[in-house]
């Protein structure tokens, strides 16, 4: 399983939400492509309401074993939000890959966790946009790489579907030599 343990992402997710940046307390909320489940494991310290660990990584499993897991809880394999019903959830969080690879990827290795087609990205737009409550919260972790520009054009496009773009927020920012490292939070339209 990913252990992300000293990644910029995790730690940006994490220090918005115990921070309080992120409000989650009360909130129903779903850490996608939760890894070690460290997003999610905030979440529960600040009082979410529920809070599901899903990822494609059978792994995880593990998590329900955590002290601190409260039993109303879950854990789940699936294939982003394969599995949930529309407008359940009031806050998604996702690190999106940092890298895109075309050739199949062995799902022992490493490269299951962070180098994936940019298909991904597209598809978690779309699942993600169906099974947030109206107004519910997305917040992303989204590399932007110097010599890709199009493709966040299309990526903007297609959160336009779903999401209401005024409500864009830049929470975190971090400059990296090929680009730049941004967490984001955009609100479903009502
Ligand atoms: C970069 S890691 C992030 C882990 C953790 N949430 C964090 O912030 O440190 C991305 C995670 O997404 C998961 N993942 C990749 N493709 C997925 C998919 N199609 N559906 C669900 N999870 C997926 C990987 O298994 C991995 O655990």
């Amino acid at each position: 399983m990913f252990n992300p343990y000293g990644g910029i992402a995790a730690q940006a997710f994490m220090s918005g939400v115990l921070s309080g940046i992120l409000d989650v307390q009360g909130k129903r909320v779903l850490d996608l492509g939760c890894g070690a489940g460290v997003i999610g494991f905030c979440c529960i310290l600040k009082q979410s309401q529920k809070v599901l660990f899903s990822d494609l990584h059978p792994n995880i499993g593990e998590i329900k074993n955590h002290p601190l897991m409260p039993s109303q809880d879950q854990v789940k394999v699936q294939d982003l939000c394969a599995g949930e019903a529309e407008e359940t959830y009031d806050t998604i969080f996702m690190p999106f890959p940092s890298r895109s690879i075309e050739r199949p990827i062995d799902p022992e290795s490493y490269e299951m966790g962070i180098l994936r087609n940019d298909d991904i990205v597209f598809r978690a737009i779309s699942d993600v946009g169906k099974v947030l409550a109206p107004s519910g919260e997305f917040v992303f972790f989204y590399r932007v790489f110097n010599d890709q520009f199009p493709l966040y054009l299309e990526v903007t496009s297609h959160l336009a579907k779903y999401f209401d773009l005024s409500t864009l927020k830049l929470l975190w920012y971090v400059g990296e030599a090929s680009g730049h490292g941004l967490l984001l939070s955009v609100k479903k339209s009502a």
